[in-house]
Order: C-alpha cells, then structure tokens, then sequence
C-alpha cells in the first residue's frame, strides 16, 4: 500500500439521501400515495409503525440542508426524486408544483458550487401503479420511461450526473421476495420477475435520458461479498448462490447481456430466461452507460441450511431464520462473532469494498465507478456537552475511504464517493431506529446538528486526502 493519502484531482466527494426517507410532507403541492406511504401505514410493516409523513421536514427545510451541503464543502450532492410528486397516479401529465420543488433544489445546490446527482428512482413507486401489478408488470417500465422524460426535461440544464435505479436488488426483493419493504410480496418468482422489469425500466430511461442531456447516465447497484462459512462444497455453493441473488443478477445482463444460468435454475417458471425476458430486452439492458455506481455497506458469510450445526462449532453466530434482514430457503446468513458490528448489525468489513471494486473492473467492465453510498448506523446520542461525539462512524468512514483508495492504487477508475447519509432519516422498515446521518435530525423539532463525523468529513474533503492519523 502506498502511503500517499490524497485522491486524485477532481475526485468527487458527496453526501446522499433519498426523498422518502427526508422529505415529510407527504400530501403537499399535489403528492400522490407510493407504496411506502401504503406500506408504513399498514400495522406491522414498519418497526413502531413510524412512516415518512414528517420525516425530516427537508421539503421544508431544503435551504438550510442545502447550506449544510456547502458548508461541508461537498462537490456533489446525490438526491433522488419521488415519483409520486411527479406524476401523483404513476400516469398523465406532469405535476408542475412537484417538480418545481426539485427545480430549486438543483438550482439551489449550482448556486451554492455543488454539483446534483439525480437519482430517478429510490423506491417509492406511485401506489396507482402498484394496483395494477408494479414492478411485476412490464407496463410498468414504459410509466418510468415516461415520467425519466419529465424529470429528465424538467432538470437537464441543471443535473450533472443521472441515476436511473438506486439498488433494484432491494425493490425486487425485499420488496416482493421477503415482503420487509414496500410492497410487501413474498413471492420469489414475482421478485424475479421484478428484477427484469426494474433493469428494462433502467434502459428504457437511459434511452429517453439521451435525447435530452449529455450529462452521465448510469445505475446505481447494492453489491457487496458473499462468503462461504467453510470449504465445504455445501456451503460454497450457498455463497455461490447468494452471490448470484446479489450481484451477478443484475452486472451480468447490465455488462455481459445475459442473466446467469444458475439463477434461471432456481427459478425454473417464470424468471429471467423465461417468459419475462423478450427479444431485445437484454440487448437494451446491456446498452452502454457512463458509470456504474456501487452502494457498500457489509460483506456476508453463508452457510447452507443443512450445515447449521457446522457452523456453530465453527464459532459462527447461527440466528433461527438467518440474520433476519432477508431469509432465504437455500441459504443462511451467519454471523463471524469476531467482527466487529454496526449498530444496525452489520458486519464492518472495508476489505470488502475494495474487493468488490477490484472485482468489478476485472469480471465486468472498466467504466468509471462512484461509491453512491456508504456509511454506518451507530448508537449516536447528543451528550452532556450536546454534541453527538459519533467516533464509531468516524472509524468506519475512515477504513472504508482507505480501502477506496487502496483500489485506485490498483488501478480501479473510482471518480467519486458519497457517504450516506447527509441527515439521520426514515430508514425504511427500521424507522427511525437507525441514525445514519453525519448530521443529527431532532425528529419532533427538525433542528439540525452536525456530528463528529460531519468535521471529520469536512476536513477530508477540505484535504481531498485521509487524515495522518489512519
Ligand atoms: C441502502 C439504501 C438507503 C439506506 C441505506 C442504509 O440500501 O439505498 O436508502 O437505507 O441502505
């Protein structure tokens, strides 16, 4: 390793969020129901029953947000557009008022020197196309080709990078495999179906994209590694499968124009390969885009579900079900009780990132690549002093962007990284449980406070290199 400590010039550095999980104000300037609006009000789904009515008032308070961006010195700011506020029914004409609020947002970050990552899709779809099946109906994909045409006219002369899709991996299959986010399916053949419709509604919007900007377009996966518990071929191939659940489903139609063999196995009905898939899908699908962008959080271990005692002797963690997060018939997620471990449960393991990124550039392609998310939720708590003295994010920051910069020395084309999140938010099926943000959000006020780990951002960027002490 060398140890050089600065980025290359111009390397990006950003903070994300994503509307529902900051925005509030749900039913404002026109704002039709999506899924998670649906989801959150249902009892059960969402720990505590929280939801995104308030949130962190950001559609209110989007100056100040927008000020804490440029005071932290971000060169870029990722954020992503509700569809909903666009077009309430998931069909018809654009809602004026709704984008308007995304015109001065991209406005208000140019004004302030930050460059807007648009990010079309973060998971809330319009509950209207979600009656009429969502993401396991091909139409569905045409609607987001449409309403990419409204943002895509609407912010164009303001947008410096677009995303199509933040992890479809999670709307395919949290949302209709597992059922732990909206719209809640349990279905593993609906999430592969979904699958394919959420990459076709990815290529569909590149296409539309083009006609109106030269700006970047690209996508924005979860991936991540998937370690097997042993050697045992059992559990290799437990790994083998989550791996192909996870990452190859989605880069190999993106890179290589095909879905793998293994997952069309599993899935003999109705899955990619099968009648979801028509001619010129994957061709579409595969068509050239400008970055790939790559969400890291945790790597996980596997074993296969008939070796649990295995892996107990082995010293792992073994929990009924798995991890909980996504359980699966074919494979359990087990726990190394040696590492160490977010808050939110996540095994910390920077390695990882920088094994994915090589990873990426030697199996599937040599585009430039953006981490759009990585960060920690922590036991954050305002103390004595009132400052939240969040140290445990600062290190899992620090080891991570070290282990970014370990693949740009091994030649990986990273062009940028955005920590997530700017403010603590809704996070998802876990509410409000989970504080993510380098900036404190006092829910019942909204009033802001920038973490430890918000100065300690501030200085990296400042420094475009790590601190000495890593
Ligand atoms: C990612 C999501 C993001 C946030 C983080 C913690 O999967 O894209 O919205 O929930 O996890």
């Amino acid at each position: 390793m060398t140890s050089d400590r600065s980025f290359p010039a111009g390397f990006l550095w950003g903070a994300a969020t994503a509307a529902y999980q900051i925005e509030g104000s749900v039913t404002t300037d026109g704002r039709g129901p999506s899924i998670w609006d649906t989801f959150s009000h249902t009892p059960g789904r969402t720990l505590n029953g929280d939801n995104g009515d308030i949130a962190c008032q950001h559609y209110k308070r989007v100056a100040e947000d927008l000020d804490l961006v440029q005071q932290l010195g971000l060169r870029a700011y990722r954020f992503s557009v509700a569809w909903p506020r666009v077009q309430p029914d998931g069909k018809g004409p654009a809602n004026q008022a709704g984008l308007d609020f995304y015109r001065r947002l991209v406005a208000g970050l140019r004004e302030r020197g930050v460059e807007p990552v648009c990010t079309l899709y973060h998971w809330d779809l319009p509950q209207a196309l979600e009656d009429l099946g969502g993401w396991t109906s091909r139409d569905t994909s045409e609607r987001f080709a449409e309403y990419a045409s409204m943002v895509g006219d609407a912010l164009s002369d303001g947008v410096a990078m677009w995303v199509t899709l933040n992890e479809p991996w999670c709307s395919a299959w949290l949302g209709y495999g597992t059922g732990v986010h909206a719209p809640g399916h349990t279905d593993g053949e609906m999430a592969l179906v979904a699958t394919h419709h959420l990459l076709l509604a990815h290529a569909r919007a590149t296409e539309v994209l083009r006609r109106v900007t030269k700006a970047p377009v690209g996508i924005t996966l979860n991936l991540g590694g998937k370690i097997p518990a042993s050697d045992h071929e059992l559990d290799v191939a437990a790994a083998r499968r989550a791996d192909g659940h996870l990452n190859r489903v989605y880069l190999d139609p993106l890179f290589k124009g095909e879905y793998p063999a293994d997952i069309a196995e599993i899935y003999p009905s109705r899955g990619p390969g099968r009648e979801a898939v028509q001619p010129g899908d994957l061709a579409a699908i595969s068509q050239p885009i400008d970055f790939l962008g790559v969400n890291y959080y945790s790597t996980s271990v596997l074993a296969d579900p008939s070796r649990l005692q295995e892996a107990r002797e082995d010293g792992y963690l073994v929990y009924p079900g798995g991890l909980g997060r996504h359980p699966h018939p074919d494979r359990v997620d087990v726990g190394r009780a040696s590492v160490e471990r977010t808050a939110a449960g996540w095994e910390v393991d920077a390695d990882g990132l920088r094994d994915i990124l090589l990873r990426i550039r030697d199996e599937y392609t040599a585009l430039p690549l953006y981490i759009t998310e990585n960060g920690a939720a922590e036991h954050d708590y305002v103390g004595p002093d009132g400052v939240i003295h969040d140290q445990p994010r600062i290190r899992y920051l620090e080891k991570h962007i070290k282990a970014a910069k370990e693949a740009i020395d091994q030649g990986v084309d990273l062009r940028g990284y955005f920590v997530w999140s700017l403010l603590d938010n809704f996070e998802w099926a876990l509410g409000y449980s989970m504080r993510f943000g380098i900036v404190w959000v006092d829910y019942p006020s909204g009033k802001r406070a920038p973490k430890d780990s918000y100065r300690w951002y501030k200085g990296l960027v400042s420094e475009n290199a790590l601190p000495a002490t890593t």
